[in-house]
């Protein structure tokens, strides 16, 4: 393997985790070798799109050990995605040991210390009964995959560019804040269209007002203003990243920054310093320039390095994903 060539992207592994939810309840679980599911035509993951997920990483760390970056918080917010979804939540406890048994199964999958590339794992459920009529399916499949990965945008660490799209992907009282399949569905058209247009990302809007910032497709955004405080929008219609609470809690603790979680309006975008991707696939990608229907902001960072303080972000996240700092209590999970 090149693992350190790796995109993102599918790799098949060779073990993969299957549970089915039946008659009230969810069987034991096995693992398989089989990637393949098999449904009927008109089960209700296909025809309303019943289906959640998540994902976070596995790492090799500087000693050799292979550890998880706060999988419990995964598990808890599958559970509120299925919950929003009507879907039955799979228990934390058994969510935490399949990813444990998935990874050590393909433990030859994790990339390298020192590669750049890590163990993507992808927890998942679907309903697979037959649903006509607009409703929960009764019967469900809970799954794991893991493929190992590199950066989520082609460069790696070059700041990349992001445009204010006119297309929204969360209504107010909708499913913004759980990680449905539904709301990527709908930003398909916007990240085609953006790519068309020569943009790395949209960097969505709410949609009631559309004057704050609130995240893109797949990755909530921090930025540094120029006292160098870390500030992240506040929503209730964005995902709640487990990056970025991490972040926030390492800006604090480790960097002594100030930090806010506000509302941050579009017209503010001019008053910051740096701006960062943050999330388990984009990791913290530094962002360059936004594009608001042709008028460039271009952060006081460039487009050539990252920011100061998103750089000191990313060192210090990656230092205790990697084992090379010490962990808050509880933040990493050994798979042994
Ligand atoms: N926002 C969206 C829309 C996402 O898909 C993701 C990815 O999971 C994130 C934010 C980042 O969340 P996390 O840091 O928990 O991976
Ligand atoms: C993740 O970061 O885990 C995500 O789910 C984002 C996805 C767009 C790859």
């Amino acid at each position: 393997m090149d693992w350190k060539n790796l995109g993102f992207g599918y790799v098949k592994t060779d073990y993969r985790y299957v549970s089915n939810y039946k008659d009230g309840k969810w069987d034991e679980g096995i693992l398989t070798t089989d990637e393949k599911v098999v449904l009927n035509e008109s089960a209700g993951v296909l025809q309303y799109a019943q289906t959640c997920f998540e994902g976070l990483k596995a790492y090799k760390t500087v000693d050799g050990r292979v550890v998880c970056f706060r999988p419990d918080l995964n598990a808890q917010r599958m559970i509120q995605s299925a919950q929003r979804l009507e879907m039955p939540p799979f228990p934390a406890e058994r969510f935490l040991e399949a990813v444990k048994s998935v990874v050590k199964k393909n433990i030859e999958s994790v990339p390298p210390y020192g590669s750049g590339a890590s163990l993507y794992i992808r927890p998942y459920m679907f309903g697979t009964n037959p649903v006509m009529g607009v409703k929960p399916a009764d019967e469900y499949q809970f799954r794991i995959f893991v493929s190992p990965v590199g950066p989520y945008f082609k460069g790696g660490a070059k700041p990349i560019t992001l445009r204010i799209p006119d297309f929204d992907r969360a209504a107010p009282l909708g499913t913004g804040h759980v990680k449905a399949g539904l709301n990527y569905a709908m930003s398909l058209h916007a990240i085609v269209d953006a790519h068309k247009q020569g943009y790395n990302e949209n960097m969505y809007l709410d949609s009631a007002t559309r004057t704050k910032i609130e995240e893109t497709g797949g990755a909530n955004i921090i930025f540094v203003t120029k006292d160098n405080k870390v500030v992240t929008p506040k929503s209730s219609t964005i995902l709640p990243s487990i990056t970025r609470r991490s972040l926030m809690y390492v800006a604090q603790k480790y960097l002594g920054l100030e930090v806010e979680e506000r509302i941050i309006y579009k017209e503010e975008l001019n008053e910051m310093k740096e701006c960062a991707l943050c999330g388990t696939a984009a990791v913290l990608s530094p962002v360059g320039k936004v594009n608001d229907h042709g008028k460039e902001i271009v952060f006081p960072s460039g487009m050539e390095k990252a920011g100061e303080i998103t750089q000191k972000l990313y060192d210090t996240l990656t230092g205790i994903q990697l084992g090379r700092i010490e962990a808050p209590e509880g933040w990493i999970m050994e798979i042994k």
